[in-house]
């Protein structure tokens, strides 16, 4: 059933005017829309060129890794992480308005001329840099990609995730279509070669524990964050009534990887409470500079009883979802009795996954899930019941506009 392209004209216009005046989640709507328009027109020859060929950049890996192969290595993933090992997007970055020629570029890059305008034309193509009177120019996004947090994720997406999606035709084959993948055993297994589960493979092969810290950092910024003015409501529900006498502690991040969100936190609120840390220990140790930091830093394994008692919150940001229902429900039940009932709540944030309407963003970390962890993104039916099971009380869910994580509020019963 196909939709009129006339309405999606017309709903791209809508969108398109709703973004002129900065309307929260217009942007994301507009993509959304241009690729229901593409859906809508291309053929299957255009299909296959654009996707098997051309494309398969980082956010579409996700999705189409089902159908690529090992030996077949589309273009504009390759030529991102060729772009990352040349410093690529960053020398067209340091160009600036002046742009740089081929014979430059190609000095710069330690590339061979005809081989760069090769791929420089494909780039272009895909719409990633420009070309002018024979001058190369970056775009925003080109510019975007040579922060150092996505030159990690480029190589992170490459080296680590894309040979995992590689291996689900064969590997979904050779267990006749009804795999049962554990933590030790699945595609990033088959794919690297390890018995090791997904965290312990990440520490024991530097620099993926880097890459993958840097990859969380990256993958949603230029997002509204869980407390972010719109999302949750950390004035009303977090600041007012939080009790010292308690404990002095605000806000736990459990699981916070090397502390991005307790910084955009403690950036965003004057917040009258301490803000805690904890991770592996193999994390925390690797974070510089502690003593500089807002926030304590502490080593937890969340599989031990939560040594913060009664903080006014604790926050578990992509934590969950790396879990099968038996693990989650323990590190839930690791955390209850630290709770004070009517104080403490217990923040999830998490993909909540639509039947009807899956996005790119959560299907794709659905199947990154698949392909590292053996485990899944779960719908909010899913969440209930794995908060109920573990004795807590589900509150609410709170949204915000083109952002696929929810924050999921519970409390001790
Ligand atoms: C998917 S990352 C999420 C990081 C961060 N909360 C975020 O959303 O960006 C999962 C985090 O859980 C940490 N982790 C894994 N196993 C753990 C354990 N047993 N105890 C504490 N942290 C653990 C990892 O080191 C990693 O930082």
């Amino acid at each position: 059933m196909s939709t009129p392209i006339s309405s999606i004209i017309d709903r791209i216009a809508a969108a398109g005017t709703a973004y002129e005046s900065n309307q929260i989640g217009s942007r994301e709507s507009l993509i959304e829309l241009s690729r229901d328009l593409i859906a809508t027109l291309e053929i299957p020859s255009e299909f296959l060129q654009r996707s098997f060929w051309a494309e398969v950049c980082v956010e579409k890996l996700a999705l189409q890794a089902c159908f690529v192969t090992d030996e077949f290595q589309p273009a504009l993933s390759a030529h991102c992480k060729y772009a990352v090992q040349v410093k690529l997007f960053q020398h067209l970055r340091d160009a600036g308005d002046d742009g740089v020629g081929s014979e430059e570029l190609a000095e710069k890059t330690g590339t061979d001329v005809l081989l760069l305008e090769r791929i420089m034309r494909h780039l272009i193509a895909m719409k990633m840099i420009i070309s002018f009177k024979g001058r190369f120019f970056g775009t925003a996004l080109s510019h975007g990609l040579a922060a150092d947090n996505y030159q990690q994720s480029i190589d992170f997406c490459y080296d680590v995730a894309r040979p995992a999606f590689n291996v689900f035709p064969e590997y979904f084959k050779k267990a006749g279509y009804r795999p049962r993948i554990t933590f030790t055993n699945g595609p990033l297994q088959a794919a690297h070669g390890t018995d090791l589960p997904f965290f312990d493979w990440l520490v024991a092969t530097p620099p993926h524990l880097e890459e993958f810290d840097a990859f969380m950092s990256a993958y949603r910024a230029g997002k509204a964050d869980w407390c972010s003015p719109g999302f949750y409501p950390v004035e009303e529900q977090l600041i007012q009534g939080f009790d010292p006498s308690n404990n002095e502690v605000l806000l736990v991040d459990v699981g916070g990887g090397r502390g991005h969100d307790t910084l955009s936190f403690s950036a965003q609120y004057a917040h009258p409470g301490k803000l805690v840390l904890q991770d592996r220990e193999a994390v925390i140790t690797s974070i510089r500079d502690k003593e500089a930091l807002p926030f304590g830093c502490e080593a937890h394994d969340f599989f031990t009883p939560q040594p913060i008692q009664a903080a006014r919150a604790y926050l578990l940001h992509s934590i969950l979802h790396d879990w099968d229902d038996e693990a989650g429900i323990r590190i839930l039940e690791n955390l209850k009795p630290a709770l004070k009932a009517g104080y403490s709540r217990v923040l999830l944030n998490e993909i909540v996954l639509s039947e009807e309407n899956p996005t790119i963003a959560a299907t794709s970390m659905d199947m990154m899930m698949m392909a590292h962890m053996g485990v899944r993104e779960r719908t909010e039916v899913e969440w209930k019941a794995m908060i109920v099971k573990a004795g807590l009380r589900f509150v609410r869910t709170y949204n915000y506009p083109g952002v696929a994580e929810s924050v999921i509020e519970a409390e001790l019963l």
